[in-house]
């Protein structure tokens, strides 16, 4: 996705938690995009509470303003029978926050950027968000979360919904 922005020439800034793979995701976007073009990352991980306003006040510093935001990100699935053992709570409780509450929070922090420039909120869905299926409990939950909180509640009017198979 990265290098699909980098060919129409924008500036992008990625996040995630392995910097040694975001570095490269820069390096190949400087090669196939805008020459004068910015490029950057920064590490954070979404299942901590401060990361979003991070991530906006980052995006502020090196940009100014803000046009596109894609949240995409997401907790890799567990897949198993909901037994209702602390593990299965721990891991509910990481993917809400992972996959959920961090992007409610980015949309939230960005949406003033984003009425300054009319800009574009992309949310990463998914099929099991409509639709769910046995033992994907928590991830469907959180993806059914994510069109409710953020298509009606939070940011609507700057919305771009993206449903994936
Ligand atoms: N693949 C599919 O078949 C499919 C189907 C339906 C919907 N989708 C949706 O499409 C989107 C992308 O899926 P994908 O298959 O490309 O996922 P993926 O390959 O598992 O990639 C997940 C990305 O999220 C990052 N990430 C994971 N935990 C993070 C954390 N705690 N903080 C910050 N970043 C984190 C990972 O980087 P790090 O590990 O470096 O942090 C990685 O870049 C997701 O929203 C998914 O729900 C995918």
């Amino acid at each position: 996705m990265a290098y699909h922005y980098a060919r129409l020439g924008a500036n992008i800034l990625i996040t995630a938690r392995r910097e040694p793979k975001l570095k490269g995701v820069v390096e190949k976007c400087k090669e196939i995009g805008n020459l004068n073009g910015k490029n950057h990352l920064i590490s954070l991980d979404m299942g901590d509470g401060e990361a979003p306003s991070e991530l906006i006040k980052y995006a502020e510093h090196v940009f100014g303003s803000i046009d596109y935001v894609v949240l995409n990100h997401v907790i890799s699935w567990h897949y198993g029978e909901w037994t209702g053992s602390e593990d299965d709570l721990t891991r509910l409780h990481r993917t809400f926050t992972v996959s959920f509450h961090s992007y409610v929070s980015i949309a939230s922090h960005v949406i003033p950027h984003l009425e300054a420039s009319r800009g574009s909120l992309i949310v990463m869905s998914s099929t099991l968000g409509k639709i769910p299926m046995p033992f994907v409990a928590s991830y469907s939950a959180a993806k059914h979360a994510l069109q409710v909180g953020v298509k009606i509640r939070v940011a609507p009017q700057f919305l771009r919904w993206c449903l994936h198979g």
